[in-house]
Formats: structure tokens, sequence, C-alpha cells
């Protein structure tokens, strides 16, 4: 893919989320939009190297698709950037955002935002590897360093190590005293110092990111940068991607017409997955929002959530959920 069809496609991008983008939640996006770019979960560099295929797992028909990366040991990404590029992915992006303790304690996500040489150090390593761009996900601070100075400075550092594309959660990141949660809900957001840091460096591209809901807020939002990555409203209801292609875009939304088709079309899929051996459940906890709502949406959800953990579960179990709930 060339970098002005990624670029296009970053126009609207599905934010990694662990536990949340794994390849199913993927597979089933995709049926509601073609033109979103898709991330993966963070995948630990250590754990890519060293159990690859069960993190690179995906079908063809998901892409375009980025991996996100936690690390900051320069050879191993480097190393992990190449096994990412080979698998099929057309961005490897490097999570300096995270603000998680466990993340913390392995060196990478948010506190990198302190370590602005060591992240320009593993970004240059990785674009001499591969041909696919790399890009880095951060946050407008982290603990006291949040000031429009220190963030301007990080990222002209790490472009110039030659990353000319940032996705920014406009908040900053408190390593102590936040949970993950609190961190994604807390300080408030800045929209503005992201939009400011496109105007100062308008050869970037830059994506905002940070309690976007609507796509009508998405495409306000793109008035002032390049791209918009939305995370826990998509997650939450995913129909709100069924008009991305037209409205984001300017293309044709093939999108099923209702939900209730959407479900219908992804049970192929979950019928091929479940003869792999892929548990039921790991699939359908990705459809709880759908119905969110209308009557029957409870019902929907609790079948789904009760039924599908069973041993012997099938895709009745879907039916039945679908046959609960009116649209
Ligand atoms: C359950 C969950 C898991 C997340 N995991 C990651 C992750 O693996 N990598 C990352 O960069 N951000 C992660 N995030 C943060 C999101 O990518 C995003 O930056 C954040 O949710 C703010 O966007 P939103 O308000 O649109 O949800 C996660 C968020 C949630 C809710």
């Amino acid at each position: 893919m060339t970098a002005t069809e990624l670029n296009f496609h970053r126009r609207l991008s599905v934010a990694p989320m662990l536990d949340f983008t794994d390849r199913h939640e993927r597979y089933f996006l995709r049926l509601l939009t073609k033109e979103t770019l898709l991330y993966t979960e963070m995948i630990v560099a250590n754990a890519l190297l060293h159990a690859g295929p069960r993190f690179l797992a995906h079908n063809e028909i998901e892409q375009p698709v980025a991996l996100q990366l936690g690390g900051s040991d320069p050879k191993m990404l480097t190393e992990c950037a190449r096994i990412v590029e080979d698998a099929g992915f057309v961005e490897v992006n490097l999570n300096c955002g995270c603000p998680s303790e466990r993340v913390q304690c392995g060196s990478f996500g948010a506190c990198l935002m302190k370590e602005k040489n060591l992240v320009a150090e593993c970004v240059s390593a990785m674009r001499a590897k591969v041909k696919i761009p790399v890009t880095v996900k951060t946050r407008i601070g982290v603990d006291e360093f949040n000031s429009w100075e220190f963030f301007l400075d990080f990222i002209k550092t790490v472009a110039s190590a030659g990353c000319d594309t940032f996705i920014i959660h406009a908040r900053t990141a408190r390593l102590k005293g936040y949970t993950p949660k609190e961190n994604r809900e807390r300080p408030e957001l800045h929209y503005e110092v992201v939009y400011r840091l496109k105007q100062e460096l308008p050869q970037l591209n830059i994506s905002i990111n940070g309690g976007i809901t609507t796509l009508e807020n998405a495409k306000e939002a793109l008035t002032h940068v390049d791209g918009v990555m939305m995370g826990r409203a998509p997650y939450a209801n995913p129909w709100l991607l069924a008009n991305a292609d037209s409205l984001i875009f300017g293309r044709k939304d093939s999108s099923p017409a209702t939900r209730k088709a959407l479900l219908e079309a992804y049970l192929p899929y979950m019928q091929q997955q479940l003869s792999e051996g892929c548990p039921l459940s790991i699939m359908t906890k990705h459809l709880y929002g759908l119905f969110s709502g209308f009557p029957g949406g409870r019902r929907y959800r609790q079948i789904l959530s009760e039924e599908s953990p069973k041993v012997e579960a099938t895709l009745d179990v879907v039916r039945l959920a679908m046959n609960a709930v009116s649209e």
C-alpha cells in the first residue's frame, strides 16, 4: 500500500485496545467499514519474539491493519518490525502512551515520553529495516512534564528520526496515582494542543484520539488534523461505523442494511473459527453492544454472555440472542 493510500485510510482509525481489538473484533468491524484503518492490540516485543504466530494471526479481509508494539529495546523492536512487515501488516506503531504499571516495569508505554532520545533511536532502528511506516502513538505529556515545550520537543525529536505520523491521545498520562482506566478519563482532554501541533508542524500526519464518540465529531476534528482515532465508542456501539465509509471517506457504504444482517454476515466466520477450536465467547463478547437501547437488547446481551461460555455452545446461542431482540 502506498503512503498516500495509507494516509487516506488514516482519516479514521479504530484504536489499539488490549483484549478488545483482537482478530475477531477486527473481522467483525470490517463488515461495517472497508476504509477505516484498524489497529491490533498492543503486542509486547518480547512476547512477539517468543510466540509470534499467535499474535500475528489475522485474515486478509481485516486489511488495512496496523500492528502496535510495546517495547523500548531498539534491537528487539527492529526484529519485531521485520516480523510484522513480513506478516503483511501495513504499519508498525510504537506505544508511547500506555500508563499501566505493568507496562512501566517493562519501561515502555507512556514513560517513554520522558526518554525522547531512546524513542528516536527505536524509530530510527526500525525504519532502517522495514519499508512499512513506523508510527508513534503518544499523549500530550506525562506527569509533571505537561508543557507545550516538552510535548513539541518530544515530537520534533522523534520526527527527526524519521517518524512522520503521530497519533496523539489528547491528555497527559499520570504514571502514579491513576489506574489505566482513570488515565483514559482524566485529566481533561486538550484537543487544542493537538491542533496546534498540526499548525506548527504541518508536514507531519497527525491523528487525534480521546473522547471522540460520533462520526460528526470526527468529521469536525478532521478540519484541524489528518486523522481521528476512536476507541471505546465503536467498541461499545460498533454500528456507529456503518456510515463511516460514506461520511468520512466519501465512498459508498458497504455495511449490511441492518444489525441483524450484520450478525448473519458474521456467522460463517464464527462457524469457521469454532471448527478450528476457538471458543464462542471469545467472539461473542465483541457483539454485546450491537443492540444497546433496542427492545430486547438486554436479553440479547444476557443470552450471549451467559450461554456463550458453555463448552457445548454453538451458533444457536447467537441465533437465540438475535431472536430475543427487535430491531
Ligand atoms: C480496554 C482498553 C485497552 C486499551 N489498550 C491499549 C493498547 O493496547 N495500546 C494503546 O496504545 N492504547 C490502548 N488503549 C487506549 C486507547 O487506544 C485510546 O487511546 C483511549 O481509549 C482513548 O480513546 P477513546 O476515548 O476513543 O477510547 C486502551 C483502551 C481501552 C479502553
